[in-house]
């Protein structure tokens, strides 16, 4: 496998695809990197574009335009060459319902040629490592939501691959299993292992990512670290604010008598504002005397910090979700 000049594992050049009859690309023009040993996350909101990407990476779909490499190897030209070095978790249970869990595991390292004594040993320190080794006998049908998912997770990366896929790894999982397989894409990273996962849960990104790409419309709106992504909305708290009367006229006004406010907007729910420096210096008795002293009844306020969610919002005017 090659590495890119940038330490880069992965590399878009105008990726793009159009769906027969589809009036407008599902993915429009990509250019990124993935840098080796980097936990990389795909952010945006439904029909964002990010299976499809993941797709094109992974040879299941073929771009219409543009061109992409994993390992230097062109995912259009040699598809057969790039599967061998990926691995995808996808969003639906890929198992083999009518093998035991630790066969699951000992099949797939028999399908890539590995010996059958190493096979099993593998699927057993898998099994192990992912916390399954007492479901190791048992049906797949017997794991949980979460436990499947971490079998699919060990079965991926099972022949060591170059990139591990995964395509909204946490989505329908309980709070815990999703605890769970944080910790162990934690584990995976610190092995050195690469992956590219998409979300639309801001908060997994943030928390886990090196470095995120918040897709729209199937175009990279922003790409950088968490942090640096909530550095350069220019508001480091959120500010929510409901009161009787005009909404418009509330945001307008608290634009005016607040020092540090750098955006506003009306959610169903009342007022919401960006604040710069608002952390400190007692924002919220400031934000209820404004709005008392302009004639409107505070119902409700609250202070947050600003997350991805932030982020998205003024990149494109509208929540991340639905
Ligand atoms: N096989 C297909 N044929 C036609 N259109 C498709 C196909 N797959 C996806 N699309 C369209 O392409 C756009 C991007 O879809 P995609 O599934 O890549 O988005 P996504 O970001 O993964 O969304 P989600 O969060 O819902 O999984 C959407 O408008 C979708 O309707
Ligand atoms: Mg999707």
């Amino acid at each position: 496998m090659v590495v890119g000049e940038l330490g880069e594992v992965i590399r878009t050049a105008g990726l793009t695809k159009v769906y027969p009859k589809a009036d407008a690309p599902a993915v429009d023009g990509l250019d990124l990197g993935v840098r080796q040993g980097e936990l990389f996350g795909l952010l945006g909101p439904n029909g964002a574009g990010k299976t499809t990407t993941v797709g094109m990476l992974t040879t299941r779909v073929v771009p219409t335009a543009g061109a992409a490499w994993i390992g230097g190897i062109d995912v259009v030209a040699r598809p057969t060459l790039v599967k061998q070095v990926i691995a995808v978790v996808s969003q639906q249970n890929t198992l083999d319902r009518s093998l035991t869990v630790r066969e699951n595991l000992y099949f797939h390292g028999l399908l890539f040629g590995v010996p059958a004594r190493q096979a099993r040993r593998t699927a057993d320190e898998l099994l192990e490592r992912f916390h399954l080794a007492k479901w190791a006998d048992a049906s797949v049908f017997a794991l949980s939501g979460g436990m499947a998912q971490r079998l699919m997770v060990a079965r991926a990366i099972y022949h060591r691959p170059a990139v591990l896929f995964l395509d909204e790894p946490t989505a329908g999982l309980d709070p815990q299993s999703r605890l769970a397989l944080w910790e162990i894409l934690g584990e995976l990273i610190a092995d050195g292992q690469t992956i590219l996962l998409t979300t639309h849960n801001m908060e997994e990104a943030d928390q886990l990512c090196d470095r995120v790409a918040i897709l729209d419309h199937g175009r990279v709106l922003a790409l950088d670290t968490p942090a640096a992504l909530k550095q350069g909305v220019g508001a480091d708290t959120v500010v929510s604010v409901q009161a009787d009367g005009d909404p418009a006229a509330l945001a307008e006004l608290l634009t005016r008598e607040i020092t540090g406010v750098t955006q506003s907007r009306l959610t169903g729910a009342g007022v919401e504002l960006q604040v710069k420096g608002g952390g400190a210096n007692r924002l919220l008795p400031r934000v209820l005397s404004a709005a008392e002293a302009g004639g409107f009844a505070v119902a409700d306020l609250s202070v947050a910090e600003a997350t991805l969610e932030t982020v998205f919002i003024s990149l494109t005017g509208k929540e991340l979700r639905d």
